[in-house]
């Protein structure tokens, strides 16, 4: 089991390049099911979920060609439905933007069979919204077996208003999926602005869609019949950036983080100048540095343009550390997202959650411990904590971490961090537990 031991309490120097976004990568690659012809991405994070949707693809009969590390050439013209295994559904239903292929095989095939989606777990992730989004467009859906199956009267998708009762990521992009072939003109109300969602817009846009809107809170699209091939560079990923820019805030040292949209980071800059760490911003990077103490804060996650859910527990491992009482509020997950303040916890962090929020009394250091990741981002939490605390730091379960941040090790030692990924065998179970058991 793949492990990462992190000996703590050096600051970070240097400059780290950002990768492509996850979530636009994630909505992107379903996306191209639509397109006929080559659809070239560039700028794609070299991470499981990613490499999991790729193979679903392949599976599905599209030519998958990576030209670099970075690069894909994808021909989805011959894909077909019900071509996947069963050993590759369990893998894609591991990962929540599964869902995107209900939008992606709706709008290309008329109908859609796909598994209810993983992805992180941190509590109830409904779907409604995606359901309502796609009814409106004339899908009928139901749920068989683990799997939902949908159909588009008459074969094809007709445009429709789709008003969302919740701010949803992934509804808005589904949506926008299904609809980029709708036979009409549809109109989603109350939709996400997060970066990935102009993201994907403007893939589908370069693709021949015609999608207006994306980035403010009302989505019109008008249907085209069919998508064609092209060229698109994915945007940097925001919650990369910020969490080195966090890293750099628990750890101390002075980092230049390229290749970022410093716009997209801009609430996390804000909140870290509160904190005492100074940001720089570039035309393209941001400098982060701190070497005074941090102060402690209050902060709120909301859907973009506020502070970001995703930064929520790597924000939270640097205020663990900052003198006096800070207030982290969860505003988009209901069940607060916390599962992992207990392992921060285990390094001498003082937290109490209750409801919606965590209330922490920062201490003078963390001390290193085996910890666990709850989830992707939580994972992120474990290894900032890690870098800031005395002694040794073992994070597992970094599957987790690994399905959303590229070379984490690598980058993180060339910035100074003393961190390895260790592949230790299970421990073999205790023989008198068996002969009790
Ligand atoms: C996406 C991100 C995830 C991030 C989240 C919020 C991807 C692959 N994942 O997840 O990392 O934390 O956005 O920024 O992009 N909801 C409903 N009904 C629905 C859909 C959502 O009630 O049909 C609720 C959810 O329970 C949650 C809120 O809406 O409370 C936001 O969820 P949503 O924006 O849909 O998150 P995801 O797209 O799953």
């Amino acid at each position: 089991m793949e492990k990462y031991v992190i000996h703590g309490g050096r600051p970070l120097h240097g400059s780290v390049e950002i990768s492509g976004a996850k979530n636009a990568a994630v909505a992107i690659i379903p996306a191209a099911i639509m397109v006929r012809g080559v659809c070239r991405l560039e700028n794609l994070p070299e991470i499981s979920d990613t490499d999991t949707l790729l193979h679903t693809l392949t599976y599905m009969g599209a030519k998958v060609n990576m030209i670099n590390r970075s690069t894909v050439e994808l021909d989805c013209t011959h894909v077909q439905m019900d071509t996947l295994p069963e050993d590759m559904w369990v893998r894609t239903r591991k990962i929540r933007a599964s869902y995107y292929l209900l939008g992606a095989m709706l709008g290309r095939f008329g109908r859609a069979r796909t598994t209810m989606p993983g992805g992180c777990n941190f509590g109830v992730r409904p779907i409604d919204q995606h359901i309502k989004g796609l009814t409106a467009l004339g899908a009928d859906i139901r749920l068989n077996g683990g799997f939902i199956i949908a159909e588009a009267k008459d074969g094809r998708l007709k445009g429709g208003t789709v008003y969302l009762d919740k701010v949803s990521v992934g509804a808005t992009i589904n949506i926008m999926i299904a609809a980029a072939t709708a036979e009409g003109r549809t109109v989603i109300e109350n939709v996400a602005r997060e970066p990935h969602i102009v993201d994907l817009a403007n893939f589908l846009n370069s693709m021949g869609a015609d999608v207006r809107g994306a980035g403010t809170d009302v989505i019109k699209i008008r249907g085209v019949k069919q998508l064609h091939g092209g060229t698109y560079t994915l945007i940097p990923d925001q919650i990369e950036a910020g969490t080195y820019m966090t890293a750099v805030a628990a750890a101390g040292g002075a980092v230049k983080i390229a290749n970022v949209i410093p716009k997209h980071l801009e609430c996390i800059s804000t909140k870290l100048r509160e904190m005492n760490v100074e940001v720089e911003e570039g035309d393209d990077y941001v400098l982060v540095r701190r070497d005074g103490p941090l102060h402690a804060v209050n902060l709120k996650t909301k859907p973009y343009p506020g502070f970001p859910t995703d930064m929520q527990p790597q924000m939270t491992a640097v205020l663990c550390c900052a003198p006096g009482v800070s207030v982290v509020t969860e505003g988009v997950w209901n069940n607060g997202r916390f599962k992992y303040v207990g392992e921060l916890k285990k390094m001498g962090a003082q937290i109490e959650v209750e409801d919606q929020s965590a209330f922490l009394q920062g201490v003078d250091h963390l001390t290193g411990a085996v910890v666990r990741s709850c989830d992707l981002r939580a994972g992120a939490a474990m290894v900032i904590a890690g870098l800031s605390a005395q002694g040794v730091t073992t994070v597992e379960d970094i599957v987790y971490i690994e399905r959303g941040y590229q070379d984490v090790v690598g980058k993180f030692r060339a910035l100074g961090a003393d961190i390895r990924c260790v592949d230790e065998p299970e421990e073999p179970a205790d023989p008198a537990d068996i002969s009790a058991g």
